[in-house]
Formats: C-alpha cells, structure tokens, sequence
C-alpha cells in the first residue's frame, strides 16, 4: 500500500473529526496556511506571526504547510486544503503564474483564500494582502540617489523575477533613480537567496574595479553581498541596501553598520488572520490591503524607523 496515497484523507480526517487546537481547545474553523518556504528567516517570521495572531483566537485552528520552494508541491498543498474541506486558504506563493490555477479552483469551491505578500494573477481569490513593493523600491531608489549624491554605480540584486516583488522592487527601484546620475552597471536574478546574491556580487566585483553601492531585494542577498565584498577587502569602500527590516536580521545588519538602510517589507501574518476572522464570520473585507512600511538607518533606528510617504 502507497502510503502518500493515504495522505489526503487523512488530512481531511483530521481537520474534519479532530475539532481541537493545539490546546486542547474546541474549534470552530480551520484555516490552512501554504507557505512556500521555510528556508528564509521572513518567512519563518511570518509563520510565528501567523500562529501568534491565531492562538489568540481558540476558535481558530490553523494548519500550515511548508512547500520548500517547490511550485508543484505549494500547489499540492492547496489542492489538498481544499479537497479536505478547510473553512479558509491563507497563501503565500512562490510565484504567480503556477499558483493561480490552484488558488483560483479552491475560491471558485466556494473556499475563500487570502494571498499574502507574492501575488499570484488575475482575481479568483478574496483578498490580497501585502506592502506596496513598487512604494518601496521607488524610495530605496531615491534615498540612495540622495546617498550617492546623485551618481555612482550601482549592482541590483533581484529578487525571483516570476515572482511580484521582485518585478516590483526592480520596477519602483528604476523609477526611483530616473533622471540622475546613478546607473545599474550590474543586474542579476539571485531568486531571494543569499548564496546567489554572494556568487553574482563575485562576479560583479571581479568585472567592475569601482562599484559604490548595491541595492538588494531583499537582506539575506544584501548581506551576501557584504560578505563577497569583505572576501576581497572592498566591503568598506562600497554601500549596501535591503529590504525586510526585520529585527533580528535587516535591523541588526543597520546597528552593525553592514548595511546602510534596511526598507521594512511587514510579513502581514497578524492582518491575515484578523481578515480571516472578519471574512469567517460574514463581515466584508476590502479586496487589497496595503501594508505601510518603514526604512531603517543607522540615525532613525533607535527611534523606530521612518514612514515612508506617498
Ligand atoms: C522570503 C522573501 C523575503 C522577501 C519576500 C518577497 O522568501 O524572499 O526576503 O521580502 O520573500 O516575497
């Protein structure tokens, strides 16, 4: 006997016959969350978010699944949410196009899904929920023109480019630098991932004897980069800027001077599951949430970070 053949019904059975959460509690619903990694410390953030906000709520049971970067397999897990018979989808996807399908086939099940943080196309879900990455790569464009005084050059380590904010990041980015003198003289896709980011700044520092700063989509990359950069003794001679700002990674990067600037990217686990909540008992929730979002600096850190403005 195939024992993957039994995984499903045993899901459903038990989410369907087992109404307690990890207290003991009796529940109401079942949410299942698809999380399409567990390899980067933002996501495992979001995940604690998530199960905090949820604990919260005994009458709430929430079921996470770990895709480990594999579209076929977040796809999977949806599929099997559905067909298990939860009460609600909260997805953060790897990339959009092989995850729409599935998404869209849960909601048009009558399921309501809640996509979080990556987008997934066109609208066959409830409600999406994420920062405004353009806002963001816009204002890391210009604060860094600002920092470089209006020209220098610039690598730009993005994010997986089939996924929305690393388009997005990139797009705001290039918006955000029109019209100086700072020019992008070295790109590359690291796919969110610090190996990548330190094997592609490798490559940027052996081809261009002065670099001045590089702009990564998210920390981990912008750390790699540091340390390719500190390999070859050129880590203080050139400047580095991220994003995600979380406490124990982006910010602490910023109090120890690896990085200039860290653009906050909140994980929006909380508002997942008060949008959740509201959508389980009936109430309207708006089709887009826009989370706001701080940068961090080596002057405004002790204060809390900065807004960003429109
Ligand atoms: C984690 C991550 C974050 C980034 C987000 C974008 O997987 O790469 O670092 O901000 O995904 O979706």
């Amino acid at each position: 006997m195939n024992l993957s053949s039994l995984r499903w019904p045993l899901l459903a059975f038990a989410l369907l016959f087992v109404p307690f959460n990890v207290h003991g509690q009796s529940t109401r619903w079942t949410v299942g969350m698809s999380q399409c990694n567990l390899g980067e410390p933002w996501r495992v953030q979001m995940n604690a978010d998530i199960k905090r906000a949820g604990e919260a709520h005994p009458e709430l049971k929430v079921i996470f699944k770990d895709a480990q970067n594999d579209n076929l397999r977040q796809a999977a897990h949806i599929d099997e949410f559905a067909r298990a018979g939860v009460n609600l989808i909260i997805v953060s996807p790897k990339e959009a196009a092989p995850l729409t399908a599935p998404v869209a086939d849960a909601f048009r099940k009558g399921i309501p899904v809640i996509v979080l943080d990556r987008r997934v196309l066109g609208d066959q879900f409830t409600c999406f929920i994420g920062a405004d990455n353009k806002k963001i790569g816009r204002a890391a464009g210009r604060w860094i023109a600002k920092l470089l005084g209006g020209k220098g050059n610039v690598v730009e380590l993005k994010g997986l480019m089939t996924s929305t904010p690393g388009q997005d990041r990139n797009a705001g980015f290039r918006e955000g630098i029109k019209g100086t003198g700072v020019n992008v003289v070295f790109e590359a896709d690291m796919k969110w991932l610090e190996p990548n980011a330190r094997k592609e700044m490798e490559s940027a520092l052996a081809r261009f004897p002065t670099l001045d700063l590089v702009y990564a989509h998210n920390d981990p990359a912008a750390h790699g980069a540091f340390l390719a950069a500190k390999a070859t003794g050129r880590e203080k001679k050139i400047l580095f800027v991220g994003i995600d700002g979380l406490p124990q990674e982006g910010q602490m990067y910023v109090k120890q001077g690896i990085l200039s600037a860290s653009f906050e990217y909140p994980t929006g686990g909380r508002e997942a599951i008060e949008n959740a909540l509201a959508i389980l008992n009936g109430k309207p929730v708006p089709r887009e949430i826009t989370l706001p979002s701080r940068v961090f600096t080596k002057s405004n850190i002790d204060a809390g970070g900065e807004w960003l403005s429109n």
